[in-house]
């Protein structure tokens, strides 16, 4: 790591506390100049840095810029970060990276994306610097055709690290979207990749989009967007993600993370519509259950009990 890195590193780890010139050049063991300069040029890229006499310098507690140097020290894994200004999508980029052998655990956020996507075609809405894009790369070791199982494991991950994060109580909405009261705050989409030559599944990549302080949404965002509002720190959240999903993905095959999917889901017990196909008519139903594969165990009117596991499937509460 350069001196810039290893300086944004040091005062990523003591934010809020100042940090003595003399200390950052041992650390680094570069001169005072060297020192300076780089506190320069972070300023040069936005960070806060206020310069306390005979004390050093601090980053102040409200710098909010994602860095790997601020979310890898944060991190139980040990995964590579990478931190892009702007992105089409994060999916395509780890999807990309992926087919170019990077490893498991291996994330991929952006500042923004310019065509951030969502579920069945639509898009996300991903502005600059007010939310968390972020894709992470995973191989489970055991057999990962159940996408859906995956889709789980991440809305529960992302689920519990908001709630860790922000001190707030978010809640799930089958299979993939995260709400806040009445106001969607989240949503994930993930994507298998296929050996051509095996036809077996060899990467899975979930994507997380959060909207952490996003004030305002155009009508393709959809009438229930909304923000966390926030007050914590992104790389904080990030971290949490990462270090649930991950933790997950260890799981998958106990499945021990459905048990804290049903107590977080919004719909159990409720009556919910149940789109098949898009624009299409609903199907009346009761939300029962969830199964141990994540799937949405329905009543329907005639009383018989269905499973849906698709991601074909849009539910909305009635
Ligand atoms: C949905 O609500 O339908 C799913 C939204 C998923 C958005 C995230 S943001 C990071 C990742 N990259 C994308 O292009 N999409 C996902």
């Amino acid at each position: 790591m350069d001196t810039k890195h290893t300086v944004l590193q040091t005062l990523e780890k003591n934010k809020g506390t100042a940090v003595s010139g003399s200390r950052l050049a041992e650390d680094t063991g570069v001169s005072r100049t060297a020192i300076w300069k780089a506190i320069a040029s972070l300023r040069e890229d936005g960070y806060s840095i206020v310069s306390k006499t005979n004390k050093g310098y601090m980053l102040s507690t409200d710098s909010d810029i994602l860095s790997a140097e601020a979310i890898g020290p944060l991190l139980r894994h040990d995964v590579p970060v990478h931190i892009f200004d702007s992105l089409e999508s994060t999916n395509k980029t780890a999807a990309a990276m992926a087919m170019d052998g990077a490893s498991h655990g291996t994330v991929v956020i952006a500042g923004e994306q310019t065509g951030g996507r969502g579920r069945r075609g639509r898009s996300f809405y991903s502005p600059k610097d007010t939310g968390l894009y972020m894709s992470i790369i995973l191989q489970p070791d055991h057999d990962i055709s159940k996408a859906v199982l995956v889709t789980a494991a991440t809305a529960v991950a992302v689920s519990q690290a908001i709630d860790l994060v922000s001190g707030k109580k978010s809640s799930i909405k089958w299979v993939n979207d995260i709400y806040l009261g009445n106001k969607k705050i989240s949503g994930t989409l993930t994507e298998a990749l296929t050996d051509f030559e095996t036809g077996q599944i060899s990467h899975i990549v979930s994507g997380i989009g959060i909207n952490c302080s996003t004030e305002d949404f155009p009508d393709s965002a959809g009438e229930n967007a909304g923000s966390l509002g926030g007050g914590f720190s992104r790389n904080t959240l990030a971290a949490a993600v990462i270090d649930n999903l991950l933790d997950a993905a260890d799981h998958l095959a106990d499945r021990s993370f459905i048990e804290d999917y049903r107590a977080r889901s919004m719909i159990l017990g409720k009556e919910i519509n149940v789109y098949h196909t898009i624009g299409g008519e609903p199907e009346s139903a009761v939300a029962k259950d969830i199964d141990e594969d994540g799937g949405l165990i329905v009543e329907l009117a005639d009383g018989s009990l269905d499973t849906l596991s698709t991601g074909e499937i849009t539910i909305r509460l009635k």
